[in-house]
Formats: C-alpha cells, sequence, structure tokens
C-alpha cells in the first residue's frame, strides 16, 4: 500500500476509518509493523524505558530518537511516521523546538513529530507548524512531566481537569497541530474532545470515541517487564518465546547438542590432505 499522507487521516477521521498507530524503534520492528499493515509508527521517547530500561523518558536525546528515527525509517519506507521531540529539545525555546524538529524532517525522514503539552507549549508548536513541519500534540498523561503529575497517573478524571483539558486540546488545534493524541483519560472527555475539534483525535489509553488507537509495541508483545499500564492490550508474550528459546540454546550448547553437522561447513577436499597443514 502507498504511504498516507495528512490528507488521508484528516479523510479517515470524516470518513470514521479508524487509525491503528503503533509505536516501533527498530529496523525488524518496523518490518513487521508495514507488513502488518499498520497506519502510522510513531518512534516513541518511551524508547527510553522500552529500550534503554531507564525510569522514565527524561534522559532520552536528541540524538537516540534520531538515530531509532532512521532505523525505523529503513524498516518501514511505506508508512507514516512520528519523530517524539524528547523532553529539553522543544520548552526551552522555539527555535530549539524548530531546529530539533526540523532534525527529524531532514536527517531521518520522518512525516511529523509530536511534543507533550496544552496552552503552554503553543507558541512552539506555532513556530514549527510556520517552519513547514507536521505537528502532533499530545495531552492528558505527559510522561516527561510526569515529576508534576506526582507520577504515571490517569488525567482529567475530574470536571475541573478535564475542562482545562479541553482548553489545551482547543488550543493546540488553534496553535497548527494537525493531529492531538490523548493519554490516559476517562473515555468520555476523549470523546467530547474528538468531536470539538477537526483534527484527528488518537486514544492511549484515553478509549474508544476518537479517531484511532496507539499502543506501545513493548507492551503489546509482552516485552516490557517494569510495569503494565491498565489500558494495555497484550496481543503475545515475547518475552516468554525469547526466554524459552535462550534457555534451550543453553542447554544445547552445554550438552553438545547444538551445532550438528547440518550447523557446520564440510572441506572440500579429501581428508587426508588435511593432516599435513
Ligand atoms: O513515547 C511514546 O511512546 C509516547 C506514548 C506514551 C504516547 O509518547
Ligand atoms: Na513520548
Amino acid at each position: 500500500a502507498d504511504k498516507k499522507s495528512i490528507l488521508d487521516f484528516h479523510e479517515m477521521k470524516e470518513k470514521g476509518e479508524k487509525v491503528a498507530w503503533i509505536t516501533a524503534y527498530d529496523f525488524p520492528t518496523a518490518q513487521f509493523v508495514e507488513k502488518a499493515g499498520m497506519d502510522m509508527i510513531l518512534v516513541g521517547d518511551s524508547l527510553g524505558m522500552v529500550v534503554k530500561g531507564y525510569q522514565g523518558t527524561e534522559p532520552v536525546t536528541m540524538e537516540d530518537c534520531i538515530s531509532h528515527s532512521q532505523d525505523v525509517r529503513r524498516g518501514a519506507p511505506n508508512v507514516y511516521c512520528m519523530g517524539d521531540l524528547p523532553f529539553m529539545s522543544y520548552q526551552t525555546s522555539c527555535e530549539d523546538a524548530v531546529r530539533n524538529a526540523g532534525r527529524f524532517i531532514k536527517e531521518a525522514d520522518m512525516d511529523a513529530v509530536k511534543l507533550e503539552g496544552g496552552r503552554r507549549v503553543c507558541d512552539q508548536i506555532e513556530a514549527i507548524t510556520e517552519a513547514g513541519i507536521v505537528v502532533c500534540g499530545h495531552i492528558g498523561l505527559t510522561p516527561q512531566s510526569s515529576g508534576q503529575l506526582g507520577g504515571f497517573k490517569a488525567q482529567g478524571l475530574h470536571v475541573e481537569s478535564a475542562r482545562e483539558l479541553i482548553k489545551d486540546a482547543i488550543a493546540v488545534e488553534e496553535a497548527g497541530c494537525e493531529m492531538l493524541l490523548v493519554e490516559a483519560v476517562p473515555p468520555k472527555v476523549t470523546g467530547f474532545i474528538a468531536d470539538k475539534l477537526d483534527i484527528p483525535v488518537y486514544s492511549i489509553g484515553a478509549g474508544k470515541p476518537c479517531d484511532g488507537q496507539l499502543l506501545i509495541c513493548g507492551d503489546m508483545l509482552g516485552m516490557f517487564q517494569a510495569f503494565t499500564p491498565k489500558f494495555v492490550k497484550q496481543y503475545a508474550s515475547v518475552a516468554e518465546v525469547e526466554i524459552q528459546a535462550f534457555e534451550e540454546y543453553v542447554e544445547d550448547v552445554k550438552e553438545g547438542r547444538f551445532p550438528t553437522d547440518d550447523h557446520v561447513y564440510n572441506i572440500q577436499d579429501p581428508e587426508d590432505e588435511f593432516e599435513e597443514m
């Protein structure tokens, strides 16, 4: 299938066609994602937790994100791919925001970038949009500011905080966002936002009433072991498959069952000529 464009995502919202979206960080996973017919890939800064084993996303650098975005693009040349602006790559100034967003397009061939926050990052959203880059907003549970939220906690559970989220959603659309991701908020709030906005609104842990779903590949494949958020549906147990394979290999080596004649290169000259080597 041809790679989608931002126009396709707007059209899908109009037609009520749901978008299937997943994170990926490496070449093989990106290949499998493309083969599976996914609409979109996020090279999330969640790579800090899923791939690098950090406790949070704050230590992730632009270099990490660019490098993984390049790997993903090589694996999925025909999937719409979004780079994720890491902590402190856009908060500091509009200039930093534009320069770093531009790197995803220029150096990693991404189709769009995502950044966290509502009204407080509208200047950055405007600046990046002005530079000609598609921006996706991200509100609700925003991991880069989890310190302020008091942890990885669901948001918008009360009327007052839900109202603030809705104001943020409207503000980022007005600032130029072409997509919005809502994380870990009640479906009622998500539905209100998706109806209110013209741009596509996607959910991670924010329920069904919106234009598509995102999951973290490490969660849905059963590879990420630190914790599993309530909103994850696990589709496979890849960790179990890998551990079992590694265990069998260890045993085979120790017991001399591997390698066998099937796994070696056989000499082509008569054996005795090798005696005098
Ligand atoms: O980095 C990421 O994968 C994300 C999701 C948690 C939404 O931003
Ligand atoms: Na992220």
